[in-house]
């Protein structure tokens, strides 16, 4: 099937293809003029594909997760997740794509300080009638207990260490059992045993429901588990490994 021809009912006619980059450019304004932080990218993510993107700081690796999830709008270029081209939904659109089968584990957590480490993983989950509620909190302590901080749940989050917000940040990612993970250095502030554990949960969701991940990764362990490595250079593309682009 040609990717994308379902024109984005996801369901009936799903896309082989669980991200689609067109021609992607980011180019912003600065005191030179504009400066290109990504430069003409293409690439496809096969669905249930495992993909790892690395490089040195400030290659435009957040960048280019931030555009791939639809979190911010490319210059020029197209993104389709599931076939749904992002350039034709506006801000709720996308948010409604991503409802549920879409997590995105940022690199600085992004977590809301003031609520508690559970509260923080319940977010992305309906919550509604006393019963779902119930379900929910199961769910968040289960995804809680699982990154080592059953202990730690009614702690608001601004009390949490870096490595303890890091795997709050994890935990909300996961509680939905996204069908598309995007992580961005997720084990960027872990010790090598924590670490360990939420790469196995990585691989886990990837293995159990076929998920698609793609890792934003300076750690050769989890760009070796990937089924493909690109890495980016000034915004561009300089290297790509691994099991073909289907
Ligand atoms: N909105 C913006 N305005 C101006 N420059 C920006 C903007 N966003 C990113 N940049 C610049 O673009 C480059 C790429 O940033 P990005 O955050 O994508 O890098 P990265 O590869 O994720 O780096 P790191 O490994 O340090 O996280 C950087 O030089 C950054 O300063
Ligand atoms: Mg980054």
């Amino acid at each position: 099937m040609k990717p994308g021809s379902d024109g984005g009912k996801q369901g009936q006619f799903p896309s082989a293809f669980a991200v689609e980059a067109l021609d992607l450019c980011k180019i912003v304004p600065d005191a030179a003029g504009s400066l290109t932080i990504l430069d003409h990218i293409n690439l496809t993510v096969a669905s249930g594909q495992t993909l790892a993107v690395r490089g040195a700081s400030g290659s435009g690796k957040s960048t280019l997760l931030g555009l791939l999830a639809g979190l911010d709008v490319p210059s020029s270029g197209t993104v389709r997740l599931f076939g749904s081209d992002l350039s034709t939904l506006d801000e709720d659109g996308r948010a409604r794509l991503r409802a549920g089968r879409i997590g995105f584990v940022f690199q600085s957590f992004q977590l809301l300080e003031h609520l508690t480490a559970l509260e923080n993983v319940m977010l992305p989950l309906e919550i509604g009638s006393a019963a779902v509620d119930q379900d929910a909190r199961a769910r968040a302590l289960d995804l809680l207990s699982r990154v080592g901080l059953a202990d730690r749940a009614s702690h608001e989050a601004r009390t949490l260490s870096g490595g303890e917000q890091q795997r709050v940040a994890l935990a909300r990612a996961f509680v939905t059992e996204p069908t598309l993970l995007f992580a961005d250095e997720p084990t960027g502030s872990l010790d090598s045993a924590t670490g360990s554990t939420v790469i196995e949960l990585m691989f886990d969701l990837n293995r159990s429901f076929g998920s698609t991940l793609v890792v934003v990764t300076h750690d050769p362990e989890v760009a070796k588990r990937c089924a493909r490595r690109l890495e980016l250079k000034a915004g561009r593309i300089v290297a790509h490994d691994g099991e073909a682009p289907r």
